[in-house]
């Protein structure tokens, strides 16, 4: 029979680990397996529950439930998350207590209606600062969007400065020890999460913790891995430092040029770009053979990117294959305030470049100009247009208005 694991006084841990699962979201790596957290906070006046598991762990979930209340005591099951790793036991839970009250953000209405299905379901939506008291204990809400969907919020337990903060903060991590100053080193595992979950959001990390520095938090109750609860400021800090990283180089803002070429005239093209980037003082340009880049170099470039410009030739009406490897990377970056553009050579119908434009724009791409587009070989002309072109873009890099915005 599983049991409930104390945290402090009537705090518990309910969670569960999956310490077999070796891939998560399809996008990441889990060599240790991970934990799915949830809370038990017993009151005088009921029991708050704080999230739920996956639903193929549900039966130790419920175990551990029934081993500190009984499901009659529970008044409110916070969802901070909707994703089915956290609300999988959601339907049973609400069958065995269905007089809890769900607390689910506004965003999360249709959400939890299109995951449960059950029109039947008691809940009620909070939004920040919304706060409610059980027993004592003071439960304020905090909206913290996109991390890891939209729906997501965080809470705090007024008095006691402890933050139930959903996936902010968590690793794929497990380790029965469950508390970081106990578990072995997870560093990597913290930084390898920040990247593949909250990178790609860095604005409303930073938004978040806006919201988070209001409290002296001492403990932090995550949705996966180790429990915070030695130094949280320490992981708080490494959340805004790579949250806030405002990349210039020698001072100056970097637009990187990423090129494929085989008979080298999408080549030339990329060196006359260079050389009209590199003629504004206040931009560097950064060049790179797209084929022989890896996709942890085409990220880290992509990051410190202000300016991204693609080229390549058409090859058999499409972008050759390194490009979309390249695009394909933006996944997990934040693309506000990132300027892209493309250019290349092509022989006859040239379709690889109209492609790549609008996939810039759809990754939401600030894309200011029109492709740069030369048949076969560049003339002079050309490449004079093109160090034009590469000018005229890091000028609209560095602040001058679009000539066409989007
Ligand atoms: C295998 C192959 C397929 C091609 N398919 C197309 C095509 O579908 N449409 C087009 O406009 N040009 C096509 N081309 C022509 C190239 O885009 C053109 O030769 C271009 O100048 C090559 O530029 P690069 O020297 O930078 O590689 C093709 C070329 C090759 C070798
Ligand atoms: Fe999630
Ligand atoms: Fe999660």
């Amino acid at each position: 029979m599983a049991e409930a694991i104390k945290i402090k006084k009537n705090l518990y841990y309910v969670g569960v680990s999956d310490s077999d699962i070796r891939t998560f979201d399809i996008i990441m790596k889990t060599a240790n397996g991970t934990t799915y957290n949830a809370y038990l906070l017993k009151t005088s006046e009921g029991v708050i529950l704080f999230d739920t598991v996956k639903q193929e762990f549900e039966d130790e979930f419920f175990e551990k439930i029934e081993s500190v209340c009984n499901y009659d005591e529970i008044k409110y099951i916070v969802m901070h998350h909707l994703e089915p790793d956290h609300s999988g036991a959601l339907p049973e839970l609400s069958k065995r207590c269905p007089n809890a009250k769900i607390l689910i953000s506004p965003m999360a209405t249709p959400m939890l209606k299109a995951i449960t299905h059950n029109e039947s379901m008691s809940f009620e939506t909070v939004w920040t600062n919304k706060e409610f008291e059980l027993g004592g204990y003071k439960l304020r809400f905090l909206s913290t969007p996109n991390l890891h969907w939209p729906e997501t919020m965080s809470s705090v337990l007024i008095n006691e400065n402890i933050l139930f903060s959903g996936d902010v903060f968590g690793s794929h991590y497990f380790d029965s020890r469950l508390f970081n100053d106990l578990v072995g080193d997870f560093d990597y595992a913290f930084k390898y999460y920040y990247e593949h979950i909250m990178r790609p959001f860095k604005s409303d990390v930073l938004n978040a913790l806006k919201l988070y520095e209001k409290y002296e938090i001492n403990t932090i109750c995550n949705l996966h891995g180790p429990i915070i609860r030695e130094n949280p400021q320490r992981y708080i800090e490494l959340y805004k430092e790579w949250s806030t990283k405002e990349v210039r180089l020698h001072g100056k803002k970097i637009i990187s040029i990423f090129y494929v070429t085989s008979y080298k005239n999408t080549k030339l093209l990329a060196d006359a770009l260079y050389e009209g980037i590199e003629s504004n003082d206040l931009m560097i340009a950064n060049m790179y053979d797209m084929t022989a880049l890896d996709e942890q170099n085409m990220i880290s470039i992509l990051e410190e990117s202000t300016g991204v410009l693609i080229g390549m030739p058409t090859i058999n009406s499409d972008a050759p294959k390194p490009v979309w490897d390249l695009l394909s990377c933006m996944m997990l970056l934040e693309k506000k305030g990132k300027f892209g553009g493309c250019f290349g050579s092509y022989g006859w119908s040239g379709e690889a470049l109209e492609m790549v434009q609008s996939r810039l724009k759809a990754l939401k791409f600030r894309v200011p100009l029109e492709p740069f587009k030369v048949k076969l070989v560049p003339t002079k002309q050309e490449l004079s247009d093109a160090y034009y072109f590469g000018y005229e873009f890091s000028e609209i890099v560095n602040g001058k208005a679009m000539e066409m915005t989007l």
